[in-house]
């Protein structure tokens, strides 16, 4: 399985939705994602979609309206999430993983009960806070060689419907299933300090202090706090990378300093 002959290395890689939108970037990284797989072993793709969610609604004369970042969630939201996110973002990148050797099968929170979630705040409508992982799923596939490609959506047990930052599904996702690694590729180059430069390293309370002084907003902000509770939650290793960049799965799995690392303290 693992690649040094050990037990296989979980890993757990949040693609953000901008990347997908770009047919060659997608492409190096569903090669990178197969590559990765055959070294390390189990690897679960959790996506966003933001920039797709608000194309679609913009098209049909709806405005998206955030708060700290997260979309407010109507019921008409509710049903773009599920043909953009569930829909064309996640058969496109199931599709694409396909073509490049990988068994991927696209699923979302909602399927067996994979991430289980509650209103977060009623001034957000369907936006969903995750309660409970249900990682078994994620197991089984990974266990017969799959890999899961999950789209940020979640349910509970009476039937309701979540739209959930897909960072916050990743994080839940990867301390349900125990990941050891946990990869945020996104479109910039790390995490933007003060001075408007990528930082190599950041603490968790420095995050916080990048929030608090407006340093690091919208999907930045939301981003942090997921990838600190990702630290809360026991992850070995958090790091905000560049999807972009040349080969950046692999720079990562081989250790090599990329983005900005996370470290609690
Ligand atoms: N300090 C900062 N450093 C870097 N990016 C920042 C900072 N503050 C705000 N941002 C914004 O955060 C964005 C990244 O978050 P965003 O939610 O857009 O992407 P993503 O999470 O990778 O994709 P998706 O939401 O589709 O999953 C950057 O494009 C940038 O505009
Ligand atoms: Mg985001």
């Amino acid at each position: 399985m693992g690649g040094n002959g050990g037990a296989a290395v979980k890993i757990l890689v949040k693609l953000g939705g901008t990347l997908l939108d770009d047919p060659a970037s997608k492409l190096r990284l569903c090669q990178q994602i197969a590559r990765l797989q055959a070294s390390a072993g189990q690897v679960t793709v959790v996506h966003g979609g933001g920039k797709q969610m608000t194309r679609f609604l913009s098209e049909r004369g709806v405005e998206s309206k955030f708060v700290g970042g997260l979309r407010v969630t109507s019921p008409d939201v509710v049903d773009a999430l599920l043909k953009v996110f569930t829909g064309s973002v996640n058969k496109e990148l199931a599709s694409a993983l396909v073509a490049a050797g990988v068994r991927a099968v696209g699923i979302s929170g909602i399927d067996a009960a994979l991430a289980e979630a509650e209103q977060l705040n009623p001034e957000l409508g369907q936006v969903g806070r995750i309660t409970k992982v249900n990682p078994e799923i994620l197991d089984t596939l990974c266990g017969a060689g799959f890999l899961p490609v999950v789209a940020c959506v979640a349910g509970d047990r009476s039937g309701a419907i979540y739209n959930v930052n897909a960072d916050q599904m990743a994080v839940a996702c990867a301390a349900g299933w125990g990941a050891d690694k946990l990869y945020f590729l996104t479109d910039v180059d790390g995490v933007r300090g003060r001075d408007g430069t990528a930082l190599a390293e950041l603490s968790s309370s420095d995050a916080q202090a990048l929030i608090r002084d407006g340093i690091a907003t919208g999907g930045m902000q939301a981003k942090l706090n997921a990838a600190c509770d990702a630290l809360e939650h026991g992850v070995g290793e958090v790091v905000i990378a560049p999807g972009a960049a040349e080969d950046i799965l692999d720079t990562l799995s081989a250790g090599q300093p990329a983005g900005t690392r996370m470290y609690k303290g």
